[in-house]
């Protein structure tokens, strides 16, 4: 199952990444859990101690590594080098757990970040040809995907808030997303306070999926100001997120047979 988390900052990306990868490693399956937003936190709402995070190179500033991969210093580079070896050593390691930081995706201006790109290009690819299972917390912009890598993801899930700023991004990350080709493309609803939020989200994204709503719940809300997380449990997960778990395991093992 390889299932990409998007949506505005601050809409409950991180929180919903983390949840899944939690309840997919408790499940047995051994998830790469990749932190594609270049403001990274999901090594930390995950519970993974900082210090060791601290020591976790993100993947695109290895400058060394993607010039050795990507064969020397001409005009012309390795378009889709072997990475297995760096996914292995660039990976922090918990449980079922593999975390990694992409770092943020350089573009534009006057230099060329080609070779970075098809770097992550070629460890994204890598990730999703695995037989495990990976879950991407993005930012809105979805930069980090491609038409190619995006085959390789089953299902992009769209974090929205139920305002006004939440279900725009919302409508144009699905829109970004199937442009790209995404099989699956689900909105959750997030924070919601009182019935009339999950109206507002299926009114203003009229035509998507919606794949549940989660309540605000102050007990994540506090999570985030703890210092000392040991890990993630449990006790953790935002109500709601296990059931809409259930479902889309559900619907893709449908999708396999
Ligand atoms: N369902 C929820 N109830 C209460 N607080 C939430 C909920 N989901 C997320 N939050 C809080 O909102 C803030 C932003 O969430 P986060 O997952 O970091 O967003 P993003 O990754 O989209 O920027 C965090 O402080 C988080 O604890
Ligand atoms: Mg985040």
């Amino acid at each position: 199952m390889k299932i990409a988390v998007s949506g505005k900052g601050g809409a409950g990306k991180t929180t919903v990444a983390a949840g899944l990868v939690y309840l997919l490693a408790r499940d047995g399956y051994t998830v790469y859990a990749v932190d594609a937003d270049p403001d990274a936190t999901l090594g930390l709402t995950l519970g993974f101690p900082p210090a060791e995070l601290a020591r976790v190179t993100p993947l695109v500033e290895l400058k060394e590594v993607i010039q050795e991969k990507s064969g020397g210093s001409g005009a012309y580079f390795n378009l889709n080098p072997d990475v297995d070896d760096v996914i292995a050593a660039y990976s922090l390691s918990r449980g079922n757990i593999r975390l990694m930081l992409m770092g943020g995706v350089k573009q534009g201006g006057s230099a060329c970040y080609c070779r970075e790109n098809s770097f992550l290009n070629a460890v994204l690819n890598t990730l999703l040809d695995k037989q495990e299972a990976v879950v991407l917390d993005m930012s809105a912009g979805i930069e980090h995907l491609t038409r190619g890598t995006a085959q390789g993801v089953d299902l992009i899930i769209v974090v929205a808030e139920p305002t006004r700023a939440g279900v725009k991004t919302a409508g144009l990350v699905c829109k970004l997303a199937r442009e790209l080709g995404i099989a699956g493309i689900k909105v959750l609803g997030n924070k919601i306070r009182r019935e009339e939020e999950k109206e507002f989200i299926r009114r203003h994204l009229p035509g998507e999926t919606i794949a549940g709503f989660l309540p605000y719940a102050d007990k994540v809300w506090e999570r985030s100001m703890e210092e000392q997380l040991t890990g993630f449990g449990a006790g953790d997960l935002p109500a709601g997120l296990e059931e809409v778990y259930v479902h889309i395991l559900r619907e893709e093992m449908k999708g396999k047979k």
